[in-house]
């Protein structure tokens, strides 16, 4: 049975885009006027005594354990700071910060309406929940065949749906828009879900300006036919752009207000972006040129149920650790800019030593231009075999994809040991396969 609320969403996204992709899940979920919307109301109201949340507190501030408090610098954060549940959908100021970065790395997205952004607990639950609310069972989703691994356990093992692969490089080595285009045009009924991740991981391939605006109208030309497609972009790795011609935009600031049948979702993260691996603090953002602030607020309140009935709500320390470090840490865009040409660095150094092996049978090196990975095109041969070989003669780790592809974490490869490591994998290449 549905609830009220839930039909309510659902009666106002049906007048949208987004209606066409919500999963059973999420027509059936809402947020629920229960402890947290009334806790809510309660924290602006009740100045005498707010007996609504369970949190112990004395002194207004959360009770704590002393030892806990004194590993953050005293003083610097409050105990409700660290210890208190953050607001659901998260903590307001970081969402409005987070959305201010947003549009200053993304210029395209300057006055274009798209939701602000709603904190989950990192980039895996953002498309774990994207995948909740608008992927059901049998549904499939395009993605090129050189992917994340766990969109696999996400979308074809947790939700039983599939994903229906293109091949990521074209004949000339560029991104391959028309098999993603040809993918688009050949799912299933009305509507089409796409994954797409740049820089991506395991290759390490974002597309150039031209090609990014190529995948664009290739979209927009598949929204034209009248088919609406859904459109995650995963930017996980955002901002290590190293090369002058690669766009340096995120393809949702493009589809923000591409067409009414596009429904665009941007997955990013503090995770790399603001390299807090353990923090676990991601974020959810959506945009459709036919959304109405009446629609983003509908697919807010589905989000903040999908959350609320999975996680309850996020990291509360790591989101006050990112938001005073966005807003006055004092070394907070030095200390970016510094770990970006070390990053780039690493990436100079490693195309130069792959040069050397350019002639190689064994092993091609997928083209790259940014992120953290590089990856190598086994040709034919067993990636698994050559991981295994790699650790146990050489001590060396890397991983193998799908047993075609080997990739190399460079980002984590001091520059001066970069040399010996591709020189290693090609040594290991050789005397397994030759
Ligand atoms: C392409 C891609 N997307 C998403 C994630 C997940 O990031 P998070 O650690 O924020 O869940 C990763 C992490 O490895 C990734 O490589």
């Amino acid at each position: 049975m549905l609830d009220r609320l839930a039909i309510e969403l659902n009666e106002i996204l049906d007048s949208s885009v987004a209606g066409a992709f919500l999963s059973s899940f999420g027509r059936r979920i809402f947020f629920p006027k229960g402890i947290v919307a009334q806790s809510a109301e309660a924290g602006a109201k009740a100045k005498r005594y707010n007996a609504t949340v369970g949190l112990a507190k004395s002194k207004g501030q959360p009770m704590h354990l002393s030892d806990i408090y004194g590993y953050f610098k005293e003083g610097l954060l409050q105990p409700s700071d660290i210890f208190s549940y953050a607001p659901g959908g998260g903590d307001k100021e970081l969402r409005s910060v987070w959305k201010e970065e947003m549009i200053k790395k993304n210029p395209t997205l300057e006055g274009k309406l798209t939701s602000l952004p709603m904190v989950t607990g990192g980039l895996t639950h953002t498309i774990s929940t994207v995948a909740n609310l608008f992927f059901d069972e049998g549904d499939e989703i395009v993605c090129p065949d050189l992917f994340w691994d766990n969109y696999e356990l996400i979308f074809v093992h947790a939700k039983n749906g599939s994903l229906k692969f293109f091949t990521f490089y074209d004949e000339n080595k560029h991104f391959n828009v028309e098999g993603m285009r040809k993918a688009l045009l050949d799912c299933k009924g009305n509507t089409a879900r796409i994954i797409l991740n740049f820089p991506n991981n395991p290759t390490g391939y974002t597309p150039s300006k031209t090609e990014m605006m190529k995948i664009r109208d290739a979209i927009v030309e598949v929204a034209e036919s009248g088919k609406k497609v859904m459109v995650l972009s995963d930017d996980a790795y955002f901002g290590l752009f190293f090369e002058e011609e690669t766009e340096k935009e995120s393809l949702f600031s493009f589809l923000a207000d591409a067409h009414e049948n596009i429904f665009a979702i941007k997955g990013d993260a503090a995770t790399k972006e603001e390299m807090v691996w353990g923090f676990r603090v991601g974020f959810i953002t959506y945009a459709s040129k036919g959304f109405t602030e009446k629609h983003i607020d509908a697919l807010n309140s589905k989000t903040l149920g999908a959350i609320r009935c999975s996680v309850s709500n996020c990291d509360r320390p790591g989101q006050s650790l990112i938001l005073k470090a966005i807003k006055e840490g004092k070394s907070y865009q030095e200390d970016k800019d510094k770990t970006f040409k070390e990053m780039e660095a690493r990436y100079r150094i490693l195309k130069k030593e792959l040069e050397k092996y350019q002639d190689s049978k064994l092993l091609k090196p997928y083209p790259f231009n940014s992120g953290y990975f590089m990856a190598f095109d086994t040709m034919g041969r067993s990636a698994e075999e050559l991981r295994v070989y790699l650790l146990e003669k050489y001590s060396v780790g890397a991983i193998n994809i799908m047993d075609r592809t080997l990739r190399l974490a460079y980002c984590s490869v001091e520059q001066e040991n970069i040399s010996e490591l591709v020189a290693l994998v090609y040594s290991a290449a050789e005397e397994i396969w030759t």
